[in-house]
């Protein structure tokens, strides 16, 4: 790809970008995030600063709709929460079972590895749902520590129900862990209602922040497994126990928090708290759903079989057709429409592109430039369909429901 110029602020720093950021994560970034993590630093211990981290706390039970006391987030990217929860909650030899379905449930299974465990792995084909019936067969096989699946599972845009396996794990005394890196503040996450008992999100998809915090969440139940632990936790800098004595009024020394990143955590769950959690959600699910109508229209095809209800919906992923150069197609997007789509991982790598509508992403008019240049970029390379057939279709899909209000 040639380069491009490089442009300077006004006072002559170099400026990246600027790009639509359509792809699995991170998406662009709200500009109210931004300017709130250009503040002037507090020191962490700094009576604002922990007045702060409270009114965080508490915007994360509400994202997470959770009456739980812990609540905060671990400073590092989804994957560190993730690692914090299950290092903490794991024992070595202690038995976890884990949904895999797709490249994230992969992670889980590795970090649980890594940490000593007897990892029970509940297989479905990438594109699928885990089956309730599958994990109950799994939690029969013995005593269970943890039960870990990924909500929504960004690799293959599937979206898991957690219900009824959250019920499962309570009969047999487990915990249940839940990924909602990317559902978190884009399609609901009822950690109480569901009875999940550790959820773990990130910041840079449907939060539209920059990557750098991991907000979770455990419940009393976790919090008894933490309490008695026989073995000390393995993990210095993602100790869950070490963690949330710092984020209470105990305000226990642990590493330097990123203040700045947590300054923009706050003012993202506070456009969340702004917008309302069934406002943000509808939101996605009307873009997401414009974007699929006209991706039909331009003969696409999505990937995976589950029906629309476990399908996440701020991630689209399409099977690039034969014939398309999957690489060039994303390079060209790039390159002359400033759009990033993801490619896909494993067994799905070069067969689908992954098209995100998160956050501060997820308005109608990316969904409109996505499509028009997608058409465009096809049909260089020879793919036939009518020009503007994308774009008339998620026109039409919005008119349809009378969008006008949340497709700003
Ligand atoms: C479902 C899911 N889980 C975990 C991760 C890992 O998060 P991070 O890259 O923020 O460490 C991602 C990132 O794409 C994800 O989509």
């Amino acid at each position: 790809m040639s380069q491009r110029p490089v442009t300077t602020d006004p006072s002559g720093e170099p400026v990246p970008g600027p790009r639509i950021l359509l792809g699995p994560g991170p998406s662009t970034a709200d500009p109210r995030v931004l300017s709130a993590m250009a503040a002037p630093l507090l020191g962490q211990f700094d009576p604002e600063f922990t007045a702060i981290m409270n009114e965080v706390m508490a915007l994360c039970r509400f994202a997470f709709q959770t009456r739980n006391e812990r609540a905060f987030p671990v400073s590092g990217t989804g994957r560190a929460g993730l690692e914090a929860a299950i290092v903490s909650l794991v024992e070595p030899g202690d038995r976890v079972v884990v949904g895999e379905c797709g490249r994230f449930g992969l992670l889980l299974i590795e970090i649980a590895e890594r940490c000593g465990a007897e990892v029970v792995p509940v297989k479905a084909e990438w594109g699928r749902v885990i089956e309730p019936e599958a994990i109950e067969a799994a939690l029969q096989g013995g005593r269970t520590r943890l039960v870990a699946l990924v909500h929504g599972e960004t690799s293959t845009g599937v979206l898991q129900p957690l219900e009824d396996i959250a019920r499962l794990c309570r009969r047999h005394e487990a915990l249940l862990l839940a990924d909602a890196v990317v559902t978190l503040g884009g399609s609901e996450v009822a950690v109480d209602r569901w009875q999940v008992d550790v959820a773990v999100a990130g910041t840079q998809k449907c939060l539209s922040c920059p990557s750098g915090l991991a907000p979770l969440t455990y419940n009393e139940r976790a919090e008894r497994v933490l309490a008695a632990r026989t073995t000390r936790i393995r993990s210095n800098y993602l100790d869950l126990a070490q963690l949330a004595r710092y984020w209470s009024p105990a305000r226990f020394n642990h590493h330097t928090a990123p203040t700045a990143m947590v300054y923009g955590l706050r003012a993202a769950l506070r456009a969340l708290e702004a917008e309302g959690l069934e406002r943000r959600f509808a939101r996605h699910r009307l873009h997401g759903d414009a974007l699929r109508a006209g991706l039909d229209a331009l003969r696409l095809t999505l990937f995976g079989k589950e029906p629309p209800a476990h399908r996440l919906p701020m991630l689209t992923p399409v099977v690039v057709p034969d014939g398309i150069d999957e690489m060039r197609v994303r390079s060209t997007l790039l390159q002359d429409f400033g759009v990033e789509i993801g490619a896909a991982f494993g067994p799905l790598q070069g067969r689908i592109w992954r098209i995100g509508t998160m956050g501060y992403s997820a308005t109608r008019r990316n969904v409109l430039l996505c499509l028009a240049a997608l058409d465009t970029v096809l049909r260089q390379q020879g793919w036939r369909v009518a020009p503007g057939a994308g774009v008339d279709a998620a026109l039409a899909h919005y008119a349809s429901v009378g969008a006008d209000e949340l497709s700003a």
